[in-house]
């Protein structure tokens, strides 16, 4: 016999794993799903070790079933991870994610004069470019590429 597998996050019955995060993104991950309203049980793992990222982040949410589009606001800051639909213990659904074409109070604009950054407004941004990463701000048309993006 193989080696025994052992899951470090317990499994769920019912609900959402989101797997392969990055692991230095987990936290911000939680935040974009606003995890911290929830009331349903929820467990979480990172630096797991991972095969393919070295380390990863592993979110389980029980009794929820998060839309595709809710899921997708996180492509962003963890372009790899996969949604799994949990019922009755089987991963029924597997998806990857997608990176929407607009995205709304994630990233912060780049440009130190635009408006986002002087009043409470949302930011707001369009994708121009998704590989390379490039997001042109709704409120100023300054773009935001890759190597400046700043999670909220
Ligand atoms: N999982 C869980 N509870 C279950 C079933 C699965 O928490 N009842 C978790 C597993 O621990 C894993 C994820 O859901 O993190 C996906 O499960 P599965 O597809 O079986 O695992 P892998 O094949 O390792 O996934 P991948 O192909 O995405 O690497
Ligand atoms: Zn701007």
């Amino acid at each position: 016999m193989g080696e025994t597998k052992q899951l470090s996050v317990s499994a769920i019955k019912n609900g959402t794993v989101i797997d392969h995060i990055p692991a230095d993104t987990l936290f911000s991950v939680i935040n974009i799903l606003g995890l911290e309203n929830i009331s349903n049980q929820i467990t979480f793992g990172t630096n797991l070790e991972s095969k393919k990222f070295g380390k990863k982040g592993i979110i389980k949410v029980a009794g929820i079933y998060f839309s595709e589009k809710e899921i997708n606001k996180i492509a962003l800051v963890a372009p790899a991870a996969r949604l799994n639909i949990i019922r009755d213990y089987e991963v029924v659904e597997k998806h990857q994610l997608t990176i929407p074409d607009e995205v709304a109070g994630i990233v912060k604009c780049f440009n130190p004069a635009c408006i986002t950054n002087h009043e409470p407004v949302t930011t707001r941004f369009r994708i121009i470019s998704k590989d390379p990463l490039r997001l042109k701000c709704h409120y100023c048309e300054k773009i935001t590429d890759e190597e400046h993006l700043t999670i909220i």
